[in-house]
């Protein structure tokens, strides 16, 4: 399988107090071409900080990182800015827990899809954008997507508004989606819908996804394989089915064991 990502010794701290605080430390990944690899661990393990370093987004002057993050013969973390803007929502793009946060309310969903094309892709013109946001709103599953293309973020459900968000992240038609815990704040169904989604995205695009859950039964029917971290390390990792069905660590024995054991049997695959 072809490596499009390589990250090798990430480690972040914050700088904010007296003492130093180790938010990752030691953080290994490599994701394949068309690969869903899995993040799970429990809340403030790491999943995000790490997640957004591999974005660009971690920048800020109170946090200093090591390491490497691979991506098209580049360091992520030591290439200049400009390159690492050419990336972002373009070739790497990142989606969050909570859609209203990252939609504009006083802008049209249409626009937002769109955005991504128009700093990127400045040499695309606004019919052929309008073309493309409305390809990519029904790409995800919003079939009155014309209706949609002209509506405000808070006459969508969250379900929808995540669609969108997905729809403007996919819009560049990016090497990697990372998926930082797109479906907590959705209720179960829609949840599952949205999973269902990122497998026919990932199926019909080849496009490589890490998908963060500390969901694990989710992680189980998306994902090939599962890193598991525990305050700022993994501590364990391998294909999903092998690390749910024979577990190493005591702490990802203590997560397994809080499933349902009629969700562990949907990764037959
Ligand atoms: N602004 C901050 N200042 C200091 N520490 C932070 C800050 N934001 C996050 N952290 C620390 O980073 C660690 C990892 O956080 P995060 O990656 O958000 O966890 P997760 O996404 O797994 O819930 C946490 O232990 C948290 O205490
Ligand atoms: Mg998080």
């Amino acid at each position: 399988m072809e490596i499009i990502l390589d990250v090798t010794d990430l480690h972040i701290e914050f700088h904010d107090h007296d003492q130093p605080e180790v938010a990752v430390e030691d953080f290994d990944l490599m994701l394949g071409k068309g690969e869903i690899v899995g993040i799970v661990g429990e809340s403030g393990s790491g999943k995000s900080m790490s997640a957004l370093a591999i974005a660009g987004l971690l920048n800020r002057k109170s946090l200093t990182k090591s390491g490497r993050i691979m991506f098209d013969g580049q360091d992520l973390l030591t290439c200049d800015r400009k390159t690492l803007r050419s990336y972002q929502g373009d070739e790497i793009s990142i989606i969050f827990q909570e859609p209203m946060t990252s939609l504009n309310p006083v802008k049209r969903i249409g626009w937002q899809v769109e955005e991504p094309l128009y700093i990127h892709h400045p040499e695309i013109d606004r019919k052929a954008r309008k073309e493309m946001a409305i390809a990519a709103l029904l790409s995800v599953g919003l079939e009155n997507a014309v209706d949609v293309y002209y509506m405000y973020p808070h006459e969508l459900s969250g379900g929808m508004r995540q669609r969108v968000m997905i729809a403007a992240a996919m819009i560049g038609n990016p090497k990697i989606l990372i998926a930082d815990e797109p479906t907590t704040a959705l209720d179960v169904t829609v949840q599952a819908q949205i999973v269902e989604l990122l497998k026919k995205l990932n199926r019909e695009r080849g496009t490589s996804i890490i998908f963060i859950s500390h969901d694990l039964s989710l992680v189980n029917q998306l994902c090939q394989r599962v890193i598991v971290m525990q305050q700022g390390n993994i501590v364990e990792s391998g294909r999903t089915s092998e690390v749910f069905k024979r577990p190493r660590n005591p702490y990802t024995k203590k997560l397994i064991a809080a499933i349902p054991k009629i969700d562990l049997s949907r990764n037959e695959e």
